[in-house]
């Protein structure tokens, strides 16, 4: 893949609509599905099979994976958190399943119940049934630079975390800030202690943008050669785990530095920000996004 080519990873109907106190009805989910494929997306998560006593929001994904259409050249995605969650996911066409963890003992208790180790045990099974039935596999890692209940976490337990998840055989891990705290050298530091170990190719980041520091952590990453940014459409979101933490970096703002950056995303900025706008409207929020604003004012 060219140096100058960067892949989106959409996050906004999953880590977005997780955290919407009314939840989006699976069909209207579907619809925005397909908005985002025909805004240029190739990769998009569809939402997560996981309990939907602990996140109602994303009840229905079954469904909105059967209501959606899906070009080829798009993959759709969905968060797995152990065997029941992966048995309902194969019943879809979802091409990419991702386990997810934390590199702090804390937040994985309150996000999944179990420690960090109990979740790679428990992923084993989950990564081997996915790549057995030809699904690749994403590994999440969440506070990779801050964590709402043990403050900051050190860039080595990070990198073990990663290293856990690799040898389970996951295609790809994504560095979440989830609670948005990190800055550019944070970032820097972070993927010292990681590159030398993985490269940048299967390494993605996954910014929130709580304290505004986003796009500024973005372009750290694309300094260091990370070519794969995970962000939500309207900056939608939040975590239901860390108190006063914001959305996703919003796809508008991150395509808005792409495209001025010289690095091509197949994404249609103007296609994208309206459908943010439509989404704010209907979700009857504020759009955080800078970008989507001036360009649908
Ligand atoms: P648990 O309560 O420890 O699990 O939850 P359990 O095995 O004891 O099961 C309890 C009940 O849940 C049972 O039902 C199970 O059948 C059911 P009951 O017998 O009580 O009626 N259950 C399920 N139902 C549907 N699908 C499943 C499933 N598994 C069990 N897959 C569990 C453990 C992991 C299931 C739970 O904690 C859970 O679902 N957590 C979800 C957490 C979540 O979705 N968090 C948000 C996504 S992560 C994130 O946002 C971060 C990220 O964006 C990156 C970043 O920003 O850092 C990715
Ligand atoms: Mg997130």
């Amino acid at each position: 893949m060219a140096d100058n080519t960067v892949t989106l990873v959409e996050v906004g109907l999953r880590d977005g609509l997780q955290n919407e106190k009314t939840p989006v009805s699976p069909g209207q989910r579907a619809e925005w599905f397909n908005a985002l494929v025909a805004a240029g997306h190739r990769r998009i998560e569809a939402g997560s099979f996981v309990s939907p006593k602990w996140v109602p929001q994303m009840a229905g994904t079954d469904e909105v994976m059967s209501l959606i259409r899906k070009p080829a050249q798009v993959t759709a995605e969905v968060l797995v958190p152990n065997q029941k969650g992966l048995e309902a996911a194969l019943q879809t066409s979802a091409e990419v399943m991702a386990v997810f963890t934390a590199a702090s003992e804390s937040f994985n208790r309150k996000n999944i119940n179990c420690s960090i180790e109990e979740s790679i045990e428990r992923f084993r099974p989950v990564v081997e049934g996915a790549r057995a039935a030809g699904r690749r596999v994403r590994g999440y890692v969440s506070c990779v630079v801050g964590c709402p209940y043990e403050g900051r976490i050190q860039p080595s337990q990070v990198a073990h975390v990663t290293q856990r998840l690799l040898d389970l055989g996951v295609d790809e891990i994504s560095l979440g800030d989830t609670i948005g705290v990190a800055r550019p050298r944070e970032i820097h530091a972070l993927l010292d202690a990681i590159i030398p170990d993985t490269g940048t190719d299967i390494l993605a980041l996954h910014c929130h943008d709580t304290y505004g520091q986003a796009i500024a952590n973005i372009t750290a990453g694309l300094e260091r050669g990370i070519r794969i940014f995970d962000s939500a459409v309207a900056g939608l979101g939040g975590c239901p785990y860390a108190r006063g933490a914001t959305g996703n970096v919003a796809t508008e703002d991150v395509l808005y530095l792409l495209e001025g950056e010289g690095f091509e995303t197949g994404v249609n900025l103007q296609h994208v920000a309206e459908l943010g706008a439509s989404i704010c409207n209907v979700l009857a929020r504020d759009n955080p996004s800078r970008t989507g604003k001036a360009l649908t004012a």
